[in-house]
């Protein structure tokens, strides 16, 4: 359906998904994605995708979050640059993105919504949707308040789903791959793993902290506000939560300052890891190196073509 050689699909990524990992990723065989709002108009996030096009002929798709924002979003206008743009993959995620099927359908956009539980996933298949990313609770960003891991939630996907899936969310080597194929999936969806890699445009301080990482370092913040989000564990991270602990209700303005998107952009480019916040998942305990995304990318592969051959098909045939 995609159009790719391996079923591995980066996610779109806040301030990360530029050109150069996007074509990255798509040049080593899987699905590279822009995110569109990082791009802070729709003329610019034009310019982004010509300017990935100038880097693969492969095929690449464009993230589209809608999600409550500080700052309207003007989401129709992206939406119209996606379909201008000629793309024919869009990964939406964040909210219901039924008011944009039938802009992307009539421009015969393939449409992957994320979505973090089965009831959203049944819905997503419902109106439309080509095919759903399961985000699990190990998951970097919002993984939503149910607190479902994978290990449930791609099995409830495959017996239910008729559309096909992607499992997202605590997946970064061939282990992982070969599993959530075993689970069901039809391909894997990743974001922690594909940030700590050599295109991803951010400083090397902020991989090499992930590389240091545990499974353990990383922080649900925003629970009080019924608005989850999984990251990386530090000092900032920290204070949001003493701040979410305190007696009585949170405000949103009580971290506001704390976890100013801003603030995130700045750390990805200056490295200064402890003025904000940024996500990052729990498959942080199994990153151990920055390969490029062509080396990652096979060595996931042949990893989970081993397993499937040598290991499970011994184990079965025993
Ligand atoms: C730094 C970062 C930024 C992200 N920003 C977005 C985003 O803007 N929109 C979105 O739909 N998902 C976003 N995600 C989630 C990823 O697309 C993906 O669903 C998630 O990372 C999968 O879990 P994993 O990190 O365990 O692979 C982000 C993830 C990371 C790590």
């Amino acid at each position: 359906m995609l159009g790719i050689q391996h079923p591995v699909v980066q996610g779109g990524m806040q301030w990360v998904g530029l050109a150069e990992l996007a074509s990255a990723v798509s040049n080593a065989g899987g699905l590279g994605t822009i995110t569109g709002l990082t791009q802070p108009t729709p003329e610019e996030l034009v310019k982004e995708i010509e300017r990935c096009r100038s880097m693969t002929d492969k095929p690449f798709a464009v993230n589209l979050t809608i999600l409550p924002t500080i700052k309207p979003v003007p989401y129709e206008e992206y939406a119209q640059a996606i379909v201008d743009s000629g793309i024919k993959i869009v990964e939406t995620a964040g909210r219901n993105p039924e008011p944009f099927l039938p802009l992307f359908k009539s421009a015969g956009i393939k449409v992957i919504h994320k979505c973090t539980s089965l009831r959203h996933s049944l819905k997503a298949e419902s109106i439309g949707c080509d095919m759903v990313s399961v985000d699990g609770f190990e998951c970097a960003g919002h993984p939503g308040e149910d607190d479902v891991t994978n290990m449930i939630l791609l099995p409830l996907a495959a017996r239910r789903l008729k559309i096909p899936f992607l499992a997202s969310g605590g997946i970064g080597d061939g282990r992982g791959l070969a599993a959530a194929l075993a689970m069901g999936a039809d391909g894997i969806n990743m974001g922690t793993r594909f940030m700590v890699t050599k295109e991803a445009p951010i400083h090397e301080k902020v991989k090499q902290k992930m590389v240091d990482a545990s499974e353990l370092d990383t922080s649900l913040i925003y629970r009080s506000l019924r608005n989850t989000a999984r990251v990386f564990k530090n000092s900032v991270a920290e204070q949001v939560l003493e701040i979410e602990a305190q007696p009585g209700e949170t405000k949103f303005e009580d971290i506001q300052s704390l976890v100013q998107g801003v603030k995130g952009r700045e750390l990805f480019e200056d490295g200064d890891v402890e003025t904000g916040i940024w996500s990052a998942g729990m498959i942080v305990g199994l990153i151990d190196d920055i390969p490029s995304c062509e080396e990652l990318i096979t060595r996931m592969v042949d990893e989970a073509e081993a397993i499937i051959h040598e290991r499970l098909d011994k184990l079965a045939s025993a």
